[in-house]
């Protein structure tokens, strides 16, 4: 059984990058740059948009970080994304979900330029996704993340049957879409299940890839996965544990242990597919400052 290092191969991508990135400071005098924007003090947001920052930072790119109180107006959020889409220094541009309920999240979606649109959430990269035309759009990073994943643990895909379990804009919808591509990692045979899918372990259990994104813990137990699956969980759920300091544990969407007994690779949380969001944030980023300079 194959434990998938996210944490390992994110890394990797970082040491890329940042070779990448010192390749453009010498050819261009130039690196690419990521604005984030945070509205409100939501503390789990503030974790994740610092964390960006500071792996923009180690690779050498240049990120700034937009701290916006919750009161802000929708027509002020707008007018600060306006700006950066037409500011020449920056290249990608991040609005950090969720969003105060008095902001319009697709408004504010529609407002970034597909350009600059490192999340892949703008209708013309989702639909230029979706066309296949991959050098044209910006992937959704979690999504990405995984084709990364299969790709370097050189999973075979091709005529697999992959089972994606949920169908978020943001994960479950784009990564069934991009199984079913006619890409090396990718060319799958694709079933979607969600919360109203009828008899749902009858179809995981068809999966030879099966993908977990549906925000519940340890939902998928092992008599749900057919043995020699590899099984990639996207969950991060967390779950009360008086042993910890915090007071809390991470666990994903997989019941991992029993699971892993029938598994033939599996992502473990955290440490899987976690870290590889942002390392594709920041090829996201890499290739709008690419496109921007050719
Ligand atoms: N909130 C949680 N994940 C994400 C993400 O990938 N992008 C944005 N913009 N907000 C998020």
């Amino acid at each position: 059984m194959t434990i998938i290092d996210g944490k390992k191969i994110s890394s990797d991508i970082k040491h890329e990058l940042k070779t990448s990135v010192a390749a453009c400071k010498q050819q261009v005098n130039a690196v690419p740059g990521l604005t984030v924007i945070i509205v409100g003090e939501d503390p789990a947001s503030q974790v994740y948009v610092r964390n960006k920052a500071k792996s923009c930072k180690e690779i050498g790119m240049n990120s700034e970080v937009i701290e916006l109180p919750k009161e802000i107006t929708q027509e002020q959020l707008l007018s600060r994304i306006e700006a950066l889409n037409i500011d020449p220094e920056v290249h990608g541009i991040l609005v950090q979900q969720p969003l105060p309920p008095h902001i319009d999240e697709y408004a504010v979606t529609m407002a970034i330029s597909p350009s600059k649109d490192v999340d892949g959430f703008h209708p013309e990269n989702v639909g230029q996704m979706v066309l296949g035309n991959l050098n044209k759009c910006f992937l959704s990073c979690t999504p990405y993340g995984i084709l990364e994943l299969l790709s370097r643990y050189n999973i075979e895909t091709r005529g697999k049957h992959c089972v994606v379990v949920g169908r978020s804009n943001i994960v479950g919808k784009p990564m069934a879409n991009l199984m079913l591509q006619k890409l090396e990692a990718t060319n799958c045979t694709v079933t979607i299940c969600h919360s109203a899918t009828k008899n749902m372990s009858e179809l995981t259990r068809q999966a030879d890839i099966l993908i977990v994104a549906i925000g519940r813990a340890n939902f998928i137990t092992k008599d749900m996965v057919k043995p020699g699956a590899v099984v990639i969980d996207v969950g991060m759920n967390r779950i009360e544990d008086a042993s910890r300091k915090s007071g809390y544990r991470l666990v994903g969407d997989v019941d991992y242990n029993p699971v892993s007994e029938n598994a033939s690779a599996i992502t473990p949380v955290p440490g899987g597919v976690g870290p590889m969001t942002i390392a594709m944030l920041l090829k996201n980023t890499l290739q709008s400052f690419m496109r921007a300079n050719s």
